[in-house]
């Protein structure tokens, strides 16, 4: 980090967590300066962060961003999302399996022409930034091309991307299966070539045990085994229908964690996207293995899989380390804020209120953690990347006369989460640079 050099200062409320807010209190985990200003350093990192009136020298000459009131948060980070399903949110399926054959597999078969892959990957990540999610875990297609024109773009945008080829080898149309051999292959290349570098990070990526026949799910463990520091990336019990079929096909494991365990696919650096039908023996497992489980509650609502249960992950005697995330296209919204409002609602209908500070973390800090990238992003600390949204709380007619209410930051985030959606992202910053700005709406 160049100390001196400084690109500019953004001034606004400035929010964000040193830690989860539920663990330790937020007192000491939230950071908090309603008068605050975070210095952008030429390098794309943070060099300060704190109390506008404490704004060394070196960075009073800066250009200044000033957002006055409005909140300026680490950007939001996703994860778990499908770059190929990003034009087909709200397609009307009776469930997961029904969704999947009727409209996903038929828009992911685009993905082999590598021109349509292209220009999806850029509408892809300008909607990413205009919802203010700078980074996220991300799905992408059986081609190696269109996980190609995914890390190309983003690349081009320095956005922290995590990314990888879909393996799936059966129970698929012919356009989209592979085979072990050419999964490991081009998985291999797509490694080699993309993974760490720049911000870029490479996720083995199963689609679910559903999609992978027993050689392919071996030849993945392998893969894993031999990249110790990619991530694997893949679906878990996310439906009763899914499950059984998981259940008939793989009838000597213990149950659907069991299969991927079995092939050495659970382990710290393991994302399970939804796990809303867990047992207490997959749970202590995933607990065990330090895994995590990340909670998609706007599909598995709109998809009707069930009601993923915070509280008990979260808290029982095997907590399990969670993520949140859009899972756009069975995800209805590319909004962070929509999506912690409907984790709070599917977690009330279980008993539990989240406190709005819990599920800013769990989009901030906590993805950042899960995707091991808390030492790069996820909060305000300097010599983290400079990847910033900017809130406003009085974006809409109704979130305005909301915050008129409004008590103390924890309300106003709380009405964000609940209210809020696109509309409230001001601007969005990527490695120091503005990447988006709203206009404010023209009185009438
Ligand atoms: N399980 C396997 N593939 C998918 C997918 O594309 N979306 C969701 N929501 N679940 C899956
Ligand atoms: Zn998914």
């Amino acid at each position: 980090m160049s100390a001196g050099a400084t690109g500019r200062v953004v001034r606004g409320a400035v929010l964000s967590y040193r830690d989860d807010p539920t663990l330790v209190g937020p007192q000491s985990a939230v950071r908090f300066h309603p008068d605050g200003a975070v210095a952008l350093g030429a390098d794309g990192r943070i060099a300060w962060c704190g109390p506008a009136a404490g704004l060394p020298d070196r960075f009073r000459t800066a250009p200044a961003d000033d957002y006055g009131t409005a909140l300026v948060l680490p950007g939001f980070i996703d994860a778990h999302v499908h770059f190929p399903q990003y034009r087909m949110l709200a397609a009307p399926g009776t469930d997961l399996l029904d969704w999947l054959r009727r409209f996903a597999y038929p828009e992911e078969q685009r993905y082999g022409s590598a021109v349509y892959a292209r220009a999806a990957a850029d509408v892809f990540l300008d909607r990413l930034v205009q919802h203010g999610t700078t980074a996220a875990a991300v799905f992408s297609t059986v081609h190696r091309g269109a996980a190609e024109a995914l890390f190309a773009a983003a690349e081009r945008r320095r956005m922290a991307i995590m990314a990888g080829k879909t393996m799936m080898d059966r129970n698929a149309p012919a356009a989209l299966r592979d085979d072990p051999a050419a999964g490991v292959r081009d998985s291999e290349t797509l490694i080699e070539r993309w993974h760490g570098r720049g911000r870029l990070r490479y996720a083995i990526t199963v689609r679910f045990a559903v999609t992978s026949s027993e050689a392919q799910l071996a030849a993945a463990g392998e893969l894993a085994a031999r990249y110790p520091d990619c991530h694997v990336h893949t679906h878990l019990a996310e439906n009763e229908p899914e499950i059984a079929l998981v259940a008939r096909d793989f009838p000597w494991a213990h149950d659907y964690t069991d299969v991927y365990d079995r092939f050495g696919l659970v382990g710290a650096r393991s994302l399970f996207a939804h796990g809303v039908h867990l047992s207490a023996r997959a749970c202590a497992r995933l607990s065990a293995a330090g895994a995590t489980v990340v909670h998609c509650p706007t599909s598995n609502t709109f998809l009707g899989s069930g009601l993923f249960d915070l509280r008990r992950l979260k808290e029982g005697d095997h907590a399990v380390g969670i993520g949140i995330a859009t899972d756009v296209g069975g995800g209805t919204s590319y909004s962070m804020l929509q999506t912690m409002g409907e984790a709070y609602k599917v977690a009330m209908l279980r008993g539990y209120r989240p406190a709005a500070h819990e599920l800013f973390h769990l989009a901030t800090r906590g993805n950042a953690r899960r995707l091991g990238l808390d030492d790069q992003i996820g909060s305000l600390e300097p010599g983290l990347w400079a990847d910033l949204v900017v809130l406003d709380p009085t974006a809409t007619p109704v979130l305005a006369a909301r915050h008129e209410l409004s008590e103390g930051i924890a309300d106003v985030l709380f009405a964000l989460a609940i209210l809020g959606d696109d509309r409230a992202v001001r601007a969005t910053y990527v490695a120091g640079n503005r990447v988006w700005l709203r206009r404010p709406p023209q009185a009438p």
